[in-house]
Parts: C-alpha cells; structure tokens; sequence
C-alpha cells in the first residue's frame, strides 16, 4: 500500500486530496498544528477511516518534519502547508516568508536526508506571476514577478524545488495552481466570502463589504486541482506545471453572479470606492465598498494557460465559472 504524507492536511486542498488519495486505496499521513479549538472541520469525516492518520507538527520545526518523514517512511509528500492569505502577508510579511517560503525548504532537506526516493508535490502558485510584464494568459515560461510577501515567499519555495531536483535528482514537482475555489474555502477569500454574503442577505439584508472590484482572476474548483497534485507524482519525469481553467472573471461578475443564483439582480451605480451593488427588486443596498479590504499591492488579472498540463497529463478542468459560482453559492443557502 502506498503511504502519502500531506502538509496543510485541514486546509480546503488537504481535505480533498485526503479523499482523493484514499478514494486510490492509499494511507494517508497528516500534520496538524496544535491549536487552541479543532481546526479538523473539513476532515472530520475521515477521522474514523482507518488508513487515515493525523501527526502535530509545524512545518518551522525542522526536527519534528524529519522525525515525521523518518516514521512514517512516505512514498510521496504534498506540500500544502502555507500562510496562504496574500492581503495577510502584508500584516505579516516575515512569519509568511517562513512558513511559506523556509518551510519548503525544511521539508526538502528532510527528504533528502531521509530518502532521496520520496516524491514530492510543492503547492506553487500563479501568485508569483504577479504583474507588469507577465503576459497574458500566462504559462511555465512567463516570467515571474511577484507582488506580495506571499508571492515572493512562494517564489523562494518554487524555485528551491527546482534547484533541489536539480542538485539532488528529487522526485519534486511544482504545481503552478491558479485560484481554486469550493464550498470549503477559508471564509476570508473572496468566492467564499461572497457566498457567504449572499445568504447573509438574504437573511438579514446586510450588505456585503468587498474591496478591488476590478481584479481577474482564473477560477477552478478545488476538487478536480487536486487530483492534479496526484497526476503529477505518477509521471516519469518529476516537472512544473501550470493548472488553470484558462478562462477570467472580475470579482465584480462573481458578486453579479453569485447574487443572481439567489434571485437577485445586482445593478452597480456609481465608482471606485463609492461604488454600490443594488437590489433592483427593492432599491436595498447589498454590496458596500470597504477600503480596508484593498491591498498594499495588487495583481490585476490573472489567467493561465494550462496546455502543458493538459498535454502531458491529459487534464482538462470540468467545471466552469458559472458551475462554480452555482455551487459555491447553493451550498450557503
Ligand atoms: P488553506 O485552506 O489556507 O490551508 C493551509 C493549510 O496550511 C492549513 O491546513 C493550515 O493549518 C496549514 N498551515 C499553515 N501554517 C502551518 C504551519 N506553520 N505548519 C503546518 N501547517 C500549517 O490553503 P489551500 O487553499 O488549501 O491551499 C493549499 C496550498 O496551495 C497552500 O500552500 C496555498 O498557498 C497554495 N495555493 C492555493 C491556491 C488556491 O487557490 N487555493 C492556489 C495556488 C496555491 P491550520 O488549519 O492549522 O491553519
Ligand atoms: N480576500 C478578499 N476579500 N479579496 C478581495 C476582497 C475581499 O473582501 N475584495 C476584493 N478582493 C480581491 C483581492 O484584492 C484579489 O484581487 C481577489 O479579490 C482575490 O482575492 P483572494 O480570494 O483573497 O485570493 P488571491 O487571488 O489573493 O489568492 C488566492 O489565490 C492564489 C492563487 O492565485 C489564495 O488562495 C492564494 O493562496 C493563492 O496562491
């Protein structure tokens, strides 16, 4: 049986690709931080299985991954682990680079000091194109620029998987993942947020604060970019890969949308931090602007080309925008 060890097991990517490895007849290993309440919520249900194993730990804390890695004798590692909020890496831009940026790191060396047959999967992310020059859509040869802590910290763990797969001939591969959405995302980013606006005023007729109603982005479901993860490992050949839809909406067109799933429709009046979002059954407000919610920085429009991918591993992603919006929003009402 195969034994597959995931970092950022509670996260939305860890809980799906928990089922979607175990749905394959894999064990599955986790590492949980200790927290003060549970932060198992999303894979509660798996707790009972057997084949399902959860391990504390913290991706700073080098000992503990090695002891980790020397335990549990993975066949394969999934790098989920991450401070992964870009408007949070901001606030925090130190703490993100270690996490996010020094924690790949960490992880790297145990593997390679424990067992150089270990594949690995990293989460990369179209983050780290960022803005300026990166050309539209944008692929594995776009160049990079960052435009967050976060983006720069993810760009530090893109390119030590490189360099450790070159120097070391790690099994290591990159998934350059476009945002990817469902009903189990934090409640912080913005699809989830606007779900979860929708219902709030539906029920009390409370307006949903948002920021940047102008960014782009390229929005799959969660669900299908996991298996991904999977597919990349099983290749021959360890590689980077971009994953994306290839298609983009402004948030802006994801309130529109997700507003009218629930029976309204939105009419915008007025712009930039005056802009409103109106109820045209009842003139009510429900989308407010809230500057708190614009970046120090932002990447404008992201959209990926994802024809390597689709090439060398076969993918093509199923759900689109309007499916997304649908059952991001019905699962909140
Ligand atoms: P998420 O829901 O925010 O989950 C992040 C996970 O990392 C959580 O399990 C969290 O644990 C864990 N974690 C954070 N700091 C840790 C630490 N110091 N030690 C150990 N674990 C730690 O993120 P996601 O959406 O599933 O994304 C998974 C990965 O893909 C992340 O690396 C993210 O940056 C990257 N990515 C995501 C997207 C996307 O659109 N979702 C796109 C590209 C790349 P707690 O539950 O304890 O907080
Ligand atoms: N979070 C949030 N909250 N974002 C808002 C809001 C708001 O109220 N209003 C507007 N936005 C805009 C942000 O400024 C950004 O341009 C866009 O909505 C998407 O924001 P998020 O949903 O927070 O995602 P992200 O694109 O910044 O980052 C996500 O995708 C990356 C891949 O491109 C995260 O999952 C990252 O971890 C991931 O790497």
């Amino acid at each position: 049986m195969y034994k597959a060890l995931i970092t950022g097991i509670t996260g939305q990517d860890g809980s799906y690709l928990s089922e979607h490895l175990l749905s394959l007849g894999y064990e599955v290993h986790g590492i949980v931080r200790r927290s003060s309440v549970f932060t198992t919520s999303r894979i509660d249900h798996l707790l009972n299985l057997k084949n399902f194993y959860l391990h504390h730990g913290d991706i700073n804390d080098s000992s503990n991954i090695g002891s980790l890695i020397r335990a549990i004798k993975p066949d394969e590692v999934y790098h989920l682990a991450a401070q992964s909020h870009v408007g949070v890496s901001f606030e925090v831009p130190e703490y993100t680079g270690d996490v996010t940026g020094l924690g790949t790191l960490r992880l790297l060396n145990a593997i390679k000091n424990e067992n150089l047959d270990i594949r690995m999967y990293n989460a990369s992310t179209s983050e780290m194109f960022g803005g300026f020059e990166s050309t539209q859509p944008q692929n594995e040869k776009t160049t990079f620029h960052p435009r967050s802590p976060y983006g720069t910290a993810k760009l530090y763990a893109h390119w030590i998987v490189v360099n450790y797969r070159s120097a070391f001939g790690l099994h290591a591969s990159n998934g350059i993942m476009f945002n990817h959405e469902s009903p189990r995302r934090g409640s912080t980013f913005v699809t989830k947020k606007i779900s979860e606006g929708v219902a709030k005023y539906l029920k009390f007729a409370a307006p949903l604060n948002l920021g940047n109603l102008d960014a782009v982005r390229d929005w799959g479901y969660a669900k299908e970019y996991v298996e991904m993860m999977h597919l990349m490992l099983q290749q021959k050949e360890p590689d980077d890969y971009v994953i994306a839809t290839g298609r983009g909406h402004s948030v802006r067109e994801f309130a529109t949308e997700a507003f009218s799933v629930a029976g309204v429709t939105v009419e915008w009046i007025n712009a930039g931090i005056n802009e409103k979002g109106i109820d045209s059954r009842n003139g009510k407000v429900c989308i407010e602007i809230d500057k708190k919610y614009f970046r120090p920085l932002e990447v404008d429009f992201l959209i990926g080309d994802a024809m390597k991918a689709q090439k060398n591993l076969g993918w093509q992603p199923k759900t689109d925008f309007y499916q997304l919006v649908k059952l991001m929003v019905e699962s909140e009402l």
